[in-house]
Parts: structure tokens; sequence; C-alpha cells
């Protein structure tokens, strides 16, 4: 009966308005606590559509409703008079449907809309549980997207079969429907490194840095927010051969005694800023992540420096720590003081851990090209854009979970953050 191929999918959707984007997906519990011939426990596959599930997760225990008429949910329940709102103490309704005949998405916004709290469908042959890739289920009409909120579960046609001749019996049919692991777990995030260096005016290849910056800061912020991703920034020094420890090269590239250098912005040593100024600010952005990060607002990091390269470009001789603290200000003052970093050290313990961390040993492998995105540690070479750096990171949940991914052709269009 327990079907050990719980399979899950990636699903997107849209929330419009502020046009989000979101993968969720996952096996989860049902247990049937009566009648008594069915208890067990039945893995499903969950699909939280909408934006109305708790995102700490929860259970919903409901008594399971399997219509005589518009038994697949395509059509409006309205039409045939019949109702599953919620009235004072009684369960919430979880609408049995059958799998065919109309988009997926379209039984779950007739379930809602009818007022049942959570939909079951059923799938209509013999196989392992399905992940939506099937017909009725590519992406509708937008408008089945909008506004879904209730849980929405895929069951075996075994089970779901079962669960019909008990209701048939006159059985009472109550089940609760564990929701806490519909949400991906931490362990299910995709994780993201984008190896890059604060330096954004070298030409071409740096303002592409700052441009997806720019462009990706909207989804990455969201992916991060609601538990999709965990995201770190990393930024790239070298250390200065030791005979060359007192040249002008090093001096000017690098702080800390040569311990932590970058390429002088302008590529020549005497104009503008240097190196070490590079540097610096790359300590700067390591340690507003880090210091956002313990403050559970990772995300603050894509502001702060989206805010840097645009307040404080090297051109107006703006990229120093007054302008960056300014810039750090005004994302949360409690930032400021954690950010101020002892240079005089030998070693700087944020520094060395990006330099270690450099080496990739036993992960990803030593990153040498700036800038590097990983991806759940395999680097990442596709372009740097914001339609293709998502479509890996979506395509990293299939790594993480081994799941058939299911990705919207109109994803492109869709996207728009
Ligand atoms: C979605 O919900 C909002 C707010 O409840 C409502 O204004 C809007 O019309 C709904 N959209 C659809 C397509 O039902
Ligand atoms: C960020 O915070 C998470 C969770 O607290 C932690 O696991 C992770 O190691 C932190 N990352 C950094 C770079 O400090």
């Amino acid at each position: 009966m327990r079907e050990k191929l719980g399979l899950l999918v990636c699903v997107w959707f849209l929330l419009y308005g502020s046009s989000v984007g979101r993968f969720v997906v996952e096996k989860n519990s049902l247990k049937v606590i009566s009648p008594e011939s069915l208890k067990d426990v039945y893995d499903c596959t969950i699909a939280n559509l909408g934006v109305g599930v708790p995102q700490h997760g929860g259970t919903m225990f409901g008594t399971v409703i399997y219509p005589k008429v518009n038994q697949k949910a395509c059509k409006n329940f309205d039409d045939f008079y019949i109702s599953f709102k919620l009235r004072p103490g009684t369960l919430p309704i979880i609408l049995l449907a059958d799998r065919g005949d109309c988009y997926f998405t379209l039984k779950v916004r007739n379930a809602q809309d009818a007022g049942a709290s959570a939909i079951l469908v059923v799938d209509d042959r013999i196989e392992p549980l399905i992940t939506m890739d099937t017909p009725e289920e590519d992406d509708g009409p937008d408008d089945y997207l909008k506004n879904l909120t209730i849980p929405s579960a895929f069951i075996t046609k075994a089970f779901g079969d079962n669960i019909k001749s008990a209701l048939s019996r006159g059985d009472l049919v109550n089940i609760n429907l564990d929701l806490s692991n519909s949400f991906p777990h931490p362990d299910e995030r995709v994780k993201y490194e984008f190896w890059t260096n604060s330096n954004y005016e070298c030409g071409p290849k740096c303002e592409n840095q700052i441009e997806f910056v720019k462009n990706f800061k909207g989804a990455a912020q969201m992916l991060e927010q609601k538990g999709h991703a965990q995201f770190t920034p990393h930024y790239i020094t070298w250390y200065c051969p030791e005979a060359f420890l007192l040249s002008k090269l090093c001096r000017s590239q690098c702080i800390n005694r040569g311990r932590y250098c970058a390429l002088d912005p302008e590529e020549g040593f005497r104009r503008g800023y240097e190196g070490r100024d590079v540097v610096v600010q790359n300590l700067r952005e390591a340690c507003f992540f880090k210091v956002a990060n313990e403050s559970g607002k990772p995300w603050l990091w894509w502001d702060y420096v989206n805010d840097f390269a645009i307040w404080c470009p090297m051109k107006e001789k703006k990229y120093n720590k007054q302008c960056a603290d300014q810039v750090i200000q005004s994302l949360g003052s409690r930032l400021t003081n954690a950010l101020e970093t002892p240079m005089q050290i030998k070693r700087n313990p944020v520094l060395k851990a990006e330099q270690e961390a450099q080496m990739g040993e036993g992960t990803h492998g030593a990153v040498t090209i700036s800038p590097t995105l990983i991806i759940n540690n395999k680097h990442y070479r596709g372009k740097l854009d914001k339609e293709t750096v998502l479509k890996a990171i979506c395509s990293g949940f299939q790594q993480t979970t081994k799941p058939a991914i299911y990705l919207s052709e109109d994803y492109h269009l869709n996207f728009v953050f």
C-alpha cells in the first residue's frame, strides 16, 4: 500500500502584484485516523501552490468527502449547489477528486472556491506516486494559479479506491494531513555561493557582476526569505609572494602584510584606488554578510552591495569607508559597530576563512575564476544572467532531492521580479 516512491516535484507559481516565484512540493505523509480498516500512514505528494499554508508546517485534521457529482472537480461546485464551507465546530473538509480532464490547478481552485480546506487528487492509474508532469497538470492558464491557498496532495489509485469504498460503506474517513514536510528543510535548500569582488568598475567583467547583483537581487532575496535557498557571498583575494612583500605592487594591492591582496582597479598602481581598497571593501561586505546572517537576515547583503555600487562609485571618489558606512546605516544602524574591523592584526579571521574556502577542499574544488557561481557545490558555467542562474538554481533541487523537476516552458516570460 505505501509507496516507496514518493517523488518530488518542483513547481513554480506566481503571485501577482509582487510576482514572486516559488518551488515547493514534497513527499509528505497522510495518516488515516478512521476507519479502523484504513488506519495507517500513507505517502502523498503535496503541492503547496499557495500562500495560506504556514511556513512552520503543521497538520490538518479533516474529514474526506467524495461528492457524487463533479468528481474530477473540473467544474465549479456552485453549479451543483455543493459547498464544503467550514461551520463552527465542524471538521475541515478534505475533498477527494479524481485525476484527469482538467488542469490540476483548476481542481484546486474549484475545491477552494467551494470552501474545502484541502484537496486529495487520486491517480487514475496504477503507478508509483506521480509528479505533476502529466498533461492535465501542465501549467494552466495563469488565472488558476492566482490565490490558491489550500494544500493539495496526490495519492495513489489504490489508496484512493480504498477511501472511496470506505465512504461508500458509510464510514467516516478522517485523516491527518502532515504539512510539516511541505516546505523544504534546511538541507533541502539549494545552497549557492557567489565568488566575487567589490571592485565594480574594472571594465565589462566587473560591470557584469554588479549588473547581475542588481537584476538577481529580488529573486535571491525571495528565494532566501521563503527558505528555498541559502546564499553565501565569497570574496577572492590572494597572498603576496614572500619575496615581493615590500614591493610597490604588494604594498598597494595588499593589506595585513601581504596576506590579502586584490587587483588594482585601474590595473595601474599610481592612479585612483588601489587593490588594497578593494580588499578592505571586500572585507566590509563579507563582514556585513556575516552580521546580517547572524541576525537572521542574510539577504540584506544584496541590498548593501547593490546600494554601495550605486552610491559609492569609484569614479565619484566615493569608494570609501565613510560612504560604505552610510549605506550600512541606511540598512540598519545596528550593523555599524559590528563592522569595525581591526586592520592591524596579522591575520584577519574573515579573510582567512575566505581564502580557505576558496580552496574548496572536499567540496567544490578551488575557485580560480572571478566571478564564480557555485550551486550545490558545483561550479556553474552558464551565463551570469537572472534567468539562466534561476534555472540552474531551480535545477539544483533536482540534485538534492532527486525529483522530477517541473518547470514551465513559460518560465522565462513569467518569472518577472
Ligand atoms: C485574489 O484575491 C484577491 C484578494 O483576496 C482578490 O482581490 C482577487 O480578485 C483575487 N483574484 C482572483 C483571480 O481570484
Ligand atoms: C549563516 O547562518 C547559517 C544559519 O545560522 C549558518 O548555518 C551559516 O554557516 C552562516 N553562514 C556564514 C557564512 O556565516
